[in-house]
């Protein structure tokens, strides 16, 4: 059937009128709803505007997981005057302190030193040797290959590093500079120009310089708080001091020194005596400040590789088998240290294996060879040792 153009055009006039009539339905309802939402938002309560997070006042790099550690701060340490301090802080003034004494020691300091500038620590790095190195260094360069190593890894520390070097005089008047008896860490007294320093026992493995940095900044200055050696406080450890230099302190342990001789240990305990040369306890509360890595093979069930890592800051190379991490194993009595828990192992092998690859980028030294000691070969050294003494 065919439909003329006057049929047609009244189904096309229809069909457009029908159209229209939803277009204008839908733009009404469209309107209608706005209007009511409008109606609903403004019989609604104003909520208060939340309020701006409260920001904490810290220095820049500061983890803000370790600056509040969790735990009872004592009351002393919340009072005005330590959040003015806060707010002044004179990064200048805080410092990160290595020492050493014989020319083995040097690369894991300055390890140490370039860790903190990699994990951007605001404080400054200082690094103390003795002062006898830069006379020996021009009369024997060239010809010493150790002293070549010397020469060029304290240059590295300094240029590439941000070091401040420190040469230091034998600690005991008069003492042979050429014997590292002669050093003491007695020394770190003698950096008056710091209110406080921090010193860490090397060889060693940093994974976090945040809590140290807190630790440097919110600290009250202290002659000497020491890690503590036991969980029970009775002993300060070597492995971490965190020291307000000053002459009289200097002077005072110069002198027990020079009353007889000992080691740095001896001197150290005699003269400073647990627990008020402890760290405070809240400092503990931040987790593994300082960890030593043979007690991984204490590791019990559910040791977590992964928690270990996150919640430890230094962890030092303290196993009694090995000479250091710098010395390369034989793979089989490598692997008759591992821990036996699976994931303390992991930690453990990976601390080994971070410290080769760093050594490596730092220093461009390779591991040192290394061979068992024999009994024997003890009374040798002795003999080999008596007659060097004497030839002295
Ligand atoms: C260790 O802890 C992390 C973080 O809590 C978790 O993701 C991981 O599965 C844990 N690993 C093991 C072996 O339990």
């Amino acid at each position: 059937m065919l439909l003329t153009s006057g049929q047609v055009s009244v189904v096309l006039s229809s069909g457009i009128v029908f159209v229209f009539t939803i277009v204008l339905f839908l733009s009404g309802y469209v309107l209608q709803q706005r209007t009511v939402h409008s109606l609903q938002a403004a019989i609604k309560p104003r909520l208060p505007k939340p309020l701006p997070a409260p920001k904490p006042i810290l220095p820049p790099t500061l983890d803000v997981k370790w600056a509040r550690p969790i735990g009872a701060r004592p009351a002393n340490d919340e009072s005005l005057q330590q959040f003015l301090a806060e707010q002044s802080l004179n990064w200048h003034r805080l410092g990160y302190t290595q020492m050493v004494r014989e020319h083995v020691e040097l690369c894991s300091a300055v390890m140490l030193l370039a860790d903190l500038q990699k994990m951007k620590s605001p404080a400054k790095r200082l690094l103390l040797f003795p002062r006898a190195w830069l006379k020996q260094a021009e009369d024997d360069y060239g010809y010493n290959p150790e002293m070549m190593t010397t020469k060029r890894l304290l240059k590295t520390a300094v240029r590439r590093y941000g070091v401040t070097l420190v040469p230091m005089e034998s600690f005991v008047d008069g003492a042979d500079d050429s014997l590292s008896s002669s050093y003491s860490l007695a020394s770190l007294y003698s950096l008056v120009n710091y209110d406080r320093i921090i010193y860490l026992q090397q060889p060693g493995s940093l994974l976090d310089a945040s809590a140290l940095d807190s630790l440097l900044a919110f600290s009250d200055s202290q002659t000497m708080a020491a890690y503590p050696a036991t969980p029970d406080r009775q002993d300060i450890s070597m492995n971490m001091f965190l020291i307000h230099p000053s002459a009289e302190e200097y002077t005072r342990l110069k002198d027990a020194r020079a009353s007889h001789p000992m080691t740095d240990q001896e001197l150290f305990r005699k003269s400073f005596a647990a627990p008020t040369s402890l760290i405070s306890e809240w400092s503990l509360s931040m987790g593994n400040v300082v960890y030593e890595s043979r007690s991984l093979r204490d590791a019990v069930d559910g040791f977590n590789a992964t928690l270990f890592e996150e919640a430890t800051t230094y962890v030092r190379f303290s196993d009694p088998e090995i000479p250091g991490p710098e010395y390369d194993l034989p793979f089989y009595e490598r692997v008759a240290l591992y821990p036996q828990n699976e994931e303390a192992k992991e930690a453990w092998k990976n601390l080994y294996e971070r410290f080769r690859q760093r050594r490596m980028e730092v220093c461009g030294l390779d591991l040192e060879i290394w061979t068992k000691p024999v009994l024997q070969v003890d009374s040798a050294d002795d003999a080999q040792g008596a007659e060097r003494a004497a030839e002295l």
